[in-house]
């Protein structure tokens, strides 16, 4: 399977918002990425599920759904509703993460579970056959334009070596100051899908530069 790219609405112009989602709809980016912040889990907030569902309606590719939020069992069912085709929640925001990715996937959507900077890859050891993808923060989350931690590569390979031990389809994901300069770096490391939002929303050439990424190329 080639790479995937999944542009991040966090950096879109709101203004306007409908074109930069038609732009996306017609590059070569397979998903939206779509952070849900809540001002707990993570200091800053963005949006919620009217703002979704209204991204919903005109979007033509899947809604990648990343909560940063306290307590995301409490919302499952509404973030499908709203239109969350992957939904992806917090290591540390699930005291019974188990539960909650059966449920995620329940309600119809792909499960996936994120680790911060700090959690060492092994914590995932024994969820790895349950989700459908691992997102990887390589910057701490909360906010757009961050510098991307260079030792989250190592992390990478260590959280493929575990993938390939055990046997598990998911997916990894890497969320924070990709950019046409490392990219290629983290799909040889094992990346399966690269989100990017300032990379993306900030170049003088969105489209191009997701077909850059799409291609590996700078
Ligand atoms: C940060 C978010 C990211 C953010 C990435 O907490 O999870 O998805 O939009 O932004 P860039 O690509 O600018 O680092
Ligand atoms: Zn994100």
């Amino acid at each position: 399977m080639s790479h995937l790219i999944a542009p991040s609405l966090l950096s879109a112009n709101f203004l306007n918002l409908a074109s930069d989602i038609e732009m996306v709809n017609n590059s070569f980016a397979d998903w939206f990425h779509v952070d849900v912040m809540d001002g707990h889990f993570v200091p800053n907030i963005s949006f919620g599920f009217s703002i979704i569902s209204q991204i919903k309606s005109i979007a033509r590719k899947p809604l990648d759904v990343h909560l940063m939020i306290a307590n995301p069992d409490n919302y499952v069912d509404a973030f499908k509703k709203a239109g969350a085709d992957n939904l992806t929640v917090h290591y540390e925001t699930c005291t019974h993460l188990h539960r909650t990715v059966q449920s995620i996937k329940e309600a119809g959507m792909k499960a996936g579970v994120v680790i911060n900077p700090h959690n060492p890859v092994e914590l995932l050891t024994d969820i790895v056959t349950d989700v459908d993808l691992v997102l990887m923060m390589s910057v701490n989350p909360g906010f757009g334009g961050q510098k991307f931690i260079q030792s989250s590569l190592n992390r990478i390979s260590r959280l493929k070596d575990l993938l390939i031990q055990k046997n598990s389809n998911a997916l990894i994901e890497i969320d924070g100051g990709v950019d046409t300069s490392n990219a290629k770096a983290l799909v040889e490391a094992g990346v399966d899908v690269l989100v990017a939002g300032s990379a993306v929303f900030g170049a003088q050439n969105p489209t191009a530069t997701i077909t850059k990424l799409k291609e590996l190329s700078n």
